[in-house]
């Protein structure tokens, strides 16, 4: 092949030169232009060039030399920018931590409360937010006409498709309701746990909302005793304030419950001897509690000459607010992850 051939090949292979990394550059590096390369032997032959061919190919060898010499520079150039940025990374640096979600407060609390009775043998056991009005009180001994409905401030499902008599639907106003479902499915002995939201048709403030949660025990068999319910709620305070902690039962009233009562437990905040917390009284109110009222057993096709039983019913967020003095009942409901964050390690 004519020299000027041979040039013009080699600067078609130099112009389509690549190299994947620096070992492969070296080895282009070598194969054109080392003292041995495919460049150098031309120049080699261009000695013997006739006189008059040697200024325009000496001019082709000098252009192509240069285009390889500047290829090559190129790349390693590419290959010297990569291999700072690589060093630029720092392989050792911890990564940014993955968020954690954390678990609601009031979770936190019904899960407790779940896992203490459940040692006693307690199972959980649900039922509907939007209730008929036979389950939320008629069932449980309230007369059509009580003021304790009124009492409740229920909010009534007024306009429902197919639905006779539309206000006798409602939004739960507590968990005793799940009492009736599961007094008229099961059959004694009876030891349930009712947990679940409720609704009151109450201004939203500090103190009240329109929603909030309860957690309702009930426990049906033969012989069961007043004993038998202070036992199993003094078991739970101790359980979830401490072993130190006092119970105190007064009488109350409730139509689902007779007698019926409501249970304090001494003030942790000042071990019983009276602060702000407690108003001077050493003692905080925690649930209501009773006996169930053979009119209740009945209507729910239980024959009360042979069984009996007790209820209890509490608050969520008052347990929630003595186990961690939230002072502001809407904070529960509002996702302000600044306070959610709080509960991290619970
Ligand atoms: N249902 C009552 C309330 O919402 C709480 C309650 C009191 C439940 C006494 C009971 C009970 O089961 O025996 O205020």
């Amino acid at each position: 092949m004519a020299l000027k051939d041979r040039i013009n090949d080699l600067l078609g292979q130099v112009n389509q030169m690549k190299a994947a990394n620096a070992d492969e550059l070296e080895a282009l590096r070598i194969k054109y232009l080392s003292k041995k390369g495919e460049i150098t032997a031309l120049f080699n032959d261009f000695r013997t060039v006739a006189p008059e061919e040697k200024r325009e190919l000496g001019q082709l060898l000098n252009q192509l030399r240069q285009q390889a010499e500047n290829r090559i520079n190129e790349m390693r150039e590419q290959f010297a920018e990569k291999a700072a940025e690589a060093d630029k990374l720092d392989l050792t640096r911890t990564p940014d931590p993955i968020e954690l979600g954390t678990r609601h407060p009031l979770s936190l609390v019904k899960e407790e409360i779940i896992d203490i009775f459940s040692r006693i043998g307690f199972t959980v056991a649900e039922g509907p937010e939007v209730e008929d009005d036979k389950h939320v009180y008629g069932m449980l001994n309230f007369a059509p006409e009580h003021p304790a409905r009124d009492m409740q401030d229920t909010f009534f499902v007024e306009k429902e498709i197919g639905i006779q008599k539309p206000t006798d639907i409602l939004l739960r106003s507590h968990t005793s309701s799940v009492q009736t479902r599961v007094m008229t499915s099961q059959k004694p002995p009876i030891r349930v746990l009712c947990p679940g939201r409720v609704y009151r048709n109450e201004a939203i403030s500090a103190r009240a909302h329109c929603f909030f949660h309860q957690v309702e025990g009930l426990y049906i068999d033969k012989n069961v005793s007043y004993a038998d319910l202070r036992e199993a709620l003094l078991y739970f305070s101790k359980e979830m304030f401490g072993p130190e902690t006092k119970i105190r039962l007064r009488p109350s009233y409730f139509p689902f419950t007779e007698p019926s009562a409501e249970m304090d437990i001494s003030c942790d905040l000042c071990g019983g001897k009276g602060c702000s917390f407690c108003k001077g009284t050493g003692w905080v109110e925690i649930l209501g509690c009773g006996m169930v009222d053979p009119n209740v057993l009945e209507a729910c096709g239980i024959d009360s000459k042979v069984y009996s039983g007790f209820a209890f019913g509490m608050g969520v967020e008052r347990i929630t607010n003595l186990k961690y003095r939230v002072k502001d009942l809407r904070l529960f409901s509002e996702n302000d992850v600044r306070f959610l964050r709080q509960f991290e390690s619970c």
